[in-house]
């Protein structure tokens, strides 16, 4: 997913957004030609780029390029949405062409969109959902609507064809053993089932005998019904559909029955953290760790603590957080212009200054403390305040 995969009682939504000035993402550079050779092409290239420069001043040439043919090769990577499909009342699809520099994707992997929304880039996660050999070249995703989600529901509700929107590479290894495995289980609530769509419709054929069991709040709910239905009514998969409205949540427990071959299977599964947490537990029970594959959005919180006052200076908000909410949801839960992108751990979009206080890492509880000068920077996204403490914004 993966990212802003925020998860919500049974929604699930990959975030990733990452600071708009970070060097990765700031404006495209000239290729520069190699010194002094016998070639005069080069040069020439050079002070005619260098002529167009101070012509443009002070925008750049590449800026001309952008608008021009944004999807050219040596541009920053981006896409052009061509179409936006909903597919329940709260999720859409979002088939994109991807500019040049695309590299493809490994099905079950995610990309990183940046949207912009009121004037602000953010970027957000989200697996790929379309097949990795499509003729077209197009790929897609497909976004649930989250309460309060901005990224989210302005991808499903506002987003339009024609809209050029920024990428990143696809990445993530929550993909399908190779060679595929005789017996398969796929486990999945709300948009869980994003990244095994993203599968199913890669690898069907190489699968004699799958289990997709789905959980969705209620029939309207399910995403890709149609598909899933049909799949099942062809005899490529047996699928189990679950509306926890009225059937509870899928437990460990409750596979016994709906899939009483389960410690057997090759199992993926993508939903709730507490669900996964649920499974990872029962697989290891079971002594088949190994045969199980997770896909989460949130990292595993592991060290909680006392709470603290935070406050974002520059901004003049203070906020009371505890121990276990990231700084990075304390400060946009009070309306803070947060950078971020994965919203675990890994990409270090989220990164800023902690001027002053302590912080505890969430994944390990180790403590970070700084006093004015020590320059030390945090990942707001996977540090909880552990006392007062000043974020530099
Ligand atoms: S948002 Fe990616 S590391 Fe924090």
């Amino acid at each position: 997913m993966r990212n802003e995969q925020v998860p919500s009682a049974f929604s699930l939504d990959k975030v990733r957004k990452l600071a708009y000035s970070t060097p990765q993402y700031g404006y495209m550079t000239a290729v520069l030609p190699s010194p002094a050779t016998a070639s005069t092409r080069p040069t020439l290239r050079t002070a005619l780029w260098k002529v167009a420069e101070a012509v443009a001043t002070p925008v750049l040439p590449a800026d001309y390029l952008d608008l021009i043919a944004p999807l050219r090769s040596g541009a920053d990577l981006r896409g052009r949405v061509i179409s936006v499909v909903p597919e329940t009342l709260d999720a859409a699809s979002v088939t994109i062409k991807p500019g040049r520099g695309w590299r493809g994707h490994v099905p079950g992997q995610y990309i990183r969109i940046g949207v912009d929304v009121d004037g602000v880039r953010n970027w957000r996660a989200y697996s790929v959902t379309s097949r990795a050999d499509a003729r077209d070249g197009l790929i897609s995703i497909t976004v649930k609507a989250i309460p309060g989600g901005k990224v989210s529901n302005h991808v499903v509700r506002a987003l339009r064809p024609g809209t050029l929107i920024h990428l990143d590479q696809a990445t993530g290894d929550f993909t399908m053993t190779q060679p595929a495995p005789a017996r398969a289980l796929f486990v999945t609530a709300g948009s869980g089932v994003t990244p095994v769509m993203g599968m199913l419709r890669n690898h069907l054929d190489e699968l004699n005998d799958a289990v997709v069991v789905h959980s969705a709040p209620a029939e309207a709910d399910v995403i890709f019904a149609g598909e899933l239905r049909e799949l099942h009514q062809s005899g490529r998969v047996r699928l189990v559909e679950r509306h926890t409205d009225v059937d509870g949540i899928v437990t460990p427990e409750s596979l016994d029955e709906l899939v009483p071959d389960w410690r057997f299977r090759q199992t993926w599964a993508c939903g709730p953290t507490a669900m996964l947490d649920a499974f990872e537990a029962a697989w290891a029970d079971a002594g088949i760790a190994d045969r199980l594959h997770t896909e989460r959005f949130r990292p595993v919180v592991v060290a909680e603590g006392e709470g603290g006052t935070v406050t974002f200076l520059g901004q003049g908000t203070v906020v009371e957080a505890d121990g276990a909410t990231p700084i990075l949801d304390a400060g946009e839960e009070a309306g803070v212009l947060m950078p971020s992108g994965c919203r675990m751990g890994i990409c270090f979009g989220c990164v800023l200054p902690l001027r002053e206080g302590a912080v505890r890492d969430l994944r390990n509880g180790e403590l970070t403390v700084a006093t004015p000068g020590d320059g030390v920077r945090i990942q707001t996204c996977v540090s909880a305040a552990a006392g007062a403490c000043e974020i530099d914004l």
